[in-house]
């Protein structure tokens, strides 16, 4: 090893309304040394996801938040360079909650890998075959149920999550439209992920123009953004539409809660089923998905994209890009390749 120094990415403070980089505090620490049971990690590949700015505020959640001055948490695909823990070796690549840093010491408390197997590309781990995947997959399958020949509406279509479960959809024969910020994202999902059509929410009317692209009504509405998109989508549902609520991006930043959607009475009217999940409901079939995925994206069934930037001093100004909208698809930070060991 040639450097004994971890930069790393602190949380210096909680964000009000919209996270800044200020929030964040470069520090440089030494590589800590390993006790009995632990193994040193190298990142490699940095996942930044739009759940961390829940992580960053002081309230309960389905993980506990951050503390001031703790090292960012944030999922990564990293090297085990050393190790005093024997399912641990040297040159193995795990994926774990290492944290917005170079080095990190698995074995304890939320810090432990799981292995990634020999020829994966490093970055699918982080994305497509991991929790982004897992996310478009148990959401659109177990929560939406989507019928040959239904009708899927998605949002965030042009994001991580939004366009495997889009494309999830498309692969159970239903026709899909996606809502995505902006005219390259929706010609990307109408021409490379084979969507039926897109609607940009940024200069459109979303509730018209699902009403026109959607006339027998939603059957499935995965939605990853909340707000007035997803009152759009409730004014459009079928009978017995079902709505996978995944994640609400567009109040992320709110320093107040937006008031909710103002037609919830639709969901009465059409009896539609509204539900929300978090992942880790799913970890004991965590296996089935990461396979059925490989194999989709593998086969060319599913594409997707990475939107990679690099170096570490990087890593606020690359989280800072999903609430900008500047990822299409998932967003990584690239650290450094892999060595022989
Ligand atoms: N339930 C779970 O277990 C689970 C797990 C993973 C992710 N999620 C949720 O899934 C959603 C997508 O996450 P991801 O990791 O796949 O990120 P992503 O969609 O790849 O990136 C975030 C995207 O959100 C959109 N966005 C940002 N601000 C917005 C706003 N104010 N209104 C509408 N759209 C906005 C942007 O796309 P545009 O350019 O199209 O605006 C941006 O590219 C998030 O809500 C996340 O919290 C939930």
């Amino acid at each position: 090893m040639t450097e004994r120094i971890n930069r790393q990415w602190l949380l210096a403070s909680r964000p009000v309304g919209m996270v800044s980089a200020s929030d964040f505090e470069f520090k440089q620490a030494p590589i800590p040394e390993l006790a009995d049971g632990q193994y040193l990690v190298r990142n490699l590949y940095i996942s930044l996801d739009p759940t961390m700015r829940g992580w960053m505020e002081d309230r309960a959640s389905y993980m506990p938040p951050v503390s001031i001055g703790e090292v960012m948490r944030c999922s990564t695909v990293g090297q085990v360079v050393e190790s005093k823990n024997p399912a641990y070796a040297p040159g193995d690549i795990v994926s774990g909650l290492f944290g917005m840093q170079e080095w990190a010491l698995g074995g304890q408390g939320f810090m432990h890998g799981t292995p990634v197997a020999e020829g994966t590309p490093l970055t699918w781990p982080l994305g497509v075959t991991g929790i982004t995947g897992m996310t478009a997959y148990f959401g659109m399958l177990e929560l939406g149920k989507p019928e040959r020949g239904e009708t899927v509406l998605v949002s965030g279509a042009a994001g991580a999550t939004g366009s495997v479960a889009a494309q999830i959809a498309k692969l159970k024969g239903c026709r899909v439209v996606g809502i995505a910020g902006g005219p390259e994202k929706c010609a990307w999902l109408e021409e490379k992920a084979g969507l039926d059509a897109a609607i940009d929410y940024k200069s459109e009317n979303v509730e018209e123009r699902i009403r026109a692209l959607c006339p027998d009504g939603v059957n499935v509405y995965f939605d990853n953004v909340a707000g007035p998109v997803l009152e759009a989508a409730l004014a459009n549902l079928a009978l017995r539409a079902r709505v996978v609520m995944c994640g609400g991006i567009s109040g992320y930043n709110e320093e107040e809660p937006p008031a909710g959607p103002r037609n919830l009475m639709n969901v009465v009217i059409q009896r539609a089923h509204m539900q929300g999940f978090i992942i880790i409901d799913y970890v004991s079939r965590f296996p089935e998905a990461a396979a059925a995925l490989l194999q989709w994206v593998r086969e060319g069934k599913i594409v997707h994209q990475e939107d990679v930037q690099e170096g570490i001093e990087n890593a606020p100004e690359t989280f800072l890009r999903l609430f900008r909208g500047q990822n299409i698809g998932k967003q990584l930070l690239k650290l450094t390749d892999p060595i022989d060991l």
